[in-house]
């Protein structure tokens, strides 16, 4: 039988993170998957997680058995806290419920079985675009797929009229997948006052939001970056929230993401974290504990949790700083591309408006690596890479 089995396209963001990793080139830049990489081009174990590590180990007096299908009590706690922040109505009424899962990908997919369940005939409105993995996970859920426009090309910037008048028809009982900051790949996000536009906008017409919420305190901070699903919090929607640790905390390889859910009432809550409970059994039976038990660990703190809003700012400012040397680079090498947009564009990606034809020529001739969309990881850059990606970036404009 697997003798007649064709090879399978390689995945368009891990893809190539394998091509790189093959590469011999000494000089090659890897700008395509997003993980944060340091000045030195090292993506750093946190100070608080080395913290939380210990604080992990001498608790341990056993491996334990399985953690609950939900996944560590504490953790899924003390997620709803960070996302909704503990004075939410909703969390003081106990109408929020979360799940550890395995990564926001685990997340998003839990999010993905349950709304195909439970709401068979619901259809997904995702931005155009999108991360490239959101078709993917959403397809193999069985969900029918629509797009609603997001990202003016031309300016770089967020085109909100079109997503409103789209979103404006989209019927009740359709789900609306929302990136909660640091749209990924626009690095695009709605601000505060269209946040609210948006929720308004969810009650009017009775769609239910996904938040996929990855990059919380890369955009502006912490509380600020998950302003929009507040705002539908505040508004009392209902809402499905798929989030990850992966990023900010520098966990990629933990796996270590949620589903939350925000229902109507405690029942609500409890009925629907049962249905979820249902599609987590028959995909992984329960989550891995070691990451949970680190989150836990530094949110439980209040010095470790201080200490883990710092390093988390130190990312985000030289993510920043790095996307004006960027525009300042680029600037001194060509005036053929105005490049400055990148600089209002927030978290690790940016469309960098290069097309398919010359990303390739960036690999195959400077062993630089992006996503075929012009995507850029911008976090990939440092003093010692971005003159070569700026010269390399003016030769194939
Ligand atoms: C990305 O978009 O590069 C990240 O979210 C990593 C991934 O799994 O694709």
């Amino acid at each position: 039988m697997l003798e007649t089995i064709a090879t399978a396209p390689p995945d368009p963001i891990l893809g190539l993170t394998e091509a790189f990793n093959a590469d011999s080139n000494p000089d090659k830049v890897n700008l395509g998957v997003g993980i944060y990489k340091d000045a030195e081009g090292r993506t750093p174990t946190l100070d608080c997680i080395r913290e939380a590590e210990k604080i992990v180990a001498a608790g341990q007096t056993s491996g334990g058995g399985y953690l609950p299908m939900t996944g560590l009590a504490e953790y899924d706690q003390l997620t709803i806290d960070l996302l909704f922040g503990p004075a939410s109505a909703a969390v003081r009424e106990g109408r929020v419920l979360a799940a550890q899962t395995p990564g926001g990908t685990g997340g998003l997919r839990v999010a993905g079985d349950f709304i195909h369940a439970m709401f068979p005939e619901a259809r997904i409105w995702m931005s155009c675009p999108t991360w490239a993995n959101h078709k993917g996970i959403f397809t193999a859920s069985g969900i029918a797929q629509e797009s609603y426009p997001y990202y003016d090309h031309a300016t770089g910037s967020l085109d909100f009229d079109g997503m409103t008048a789209a979103l404006s028809k989209v019927p009740a009982g359709d789900v609306v997948l929302l990136h909660a900051c640091c749209h990924n790949p626009s690095g695009m996000d709605p601000d505060p006052a269209q946040w609210k536009q948006l929720a308004a906008l969810a009650a009017e017409r009775g769609f239910l939001a996904l938040f996929d919420c990855a990059y919380q305190g890369f955009g502006d901070d912490i509380d600020r970056d998950v302003a929009g699903l507040r705002a539908f919090a505040d508004a009392g929607l209902e809402m499905l929230v798929a989030s990850s640790y992966s990023k900010n905390f520098g966990l990629y390889n933990q796996r270590i993401g949620a589903f939350s859910v925000v229902a109507p009432s405690p029942d609500a809550a409890m009925a629907a974290m049962s249905q979820a409970k249902l599609c987590i059994r028959v995909n992984y039976s329960n989550p891995p504990a070691h990451g949970a038990r680190l989150v836990a660990a530094v949110l439980g703190d209040d010095s470790l949790r201080a200490r883990w809003q710092t390093e988390v700012a130190a990312m985000r400012d030289r993510i920043n700083s790095v996307r004006r040397k960027f525009v300042e680079t680029m600037a001194s090498k060509t005036d053929r591309h105005d490049f400055s947009f990148i600089t209002t564009q927030r978290g690790m990606f940016s469309f960098s408006g290069l097309s398919t034809e010359q990303v390739h020529a960036l690999r195959d001739k400077h062993a630089i690596y992006m996503v075929d969309s012009g995507r850029i990881s911008v976090a990939g850059l440092n003093d010692h890479n971005l003159e070569r990606v700026c010269s390399a970036i003016a030769s194939v404009l």
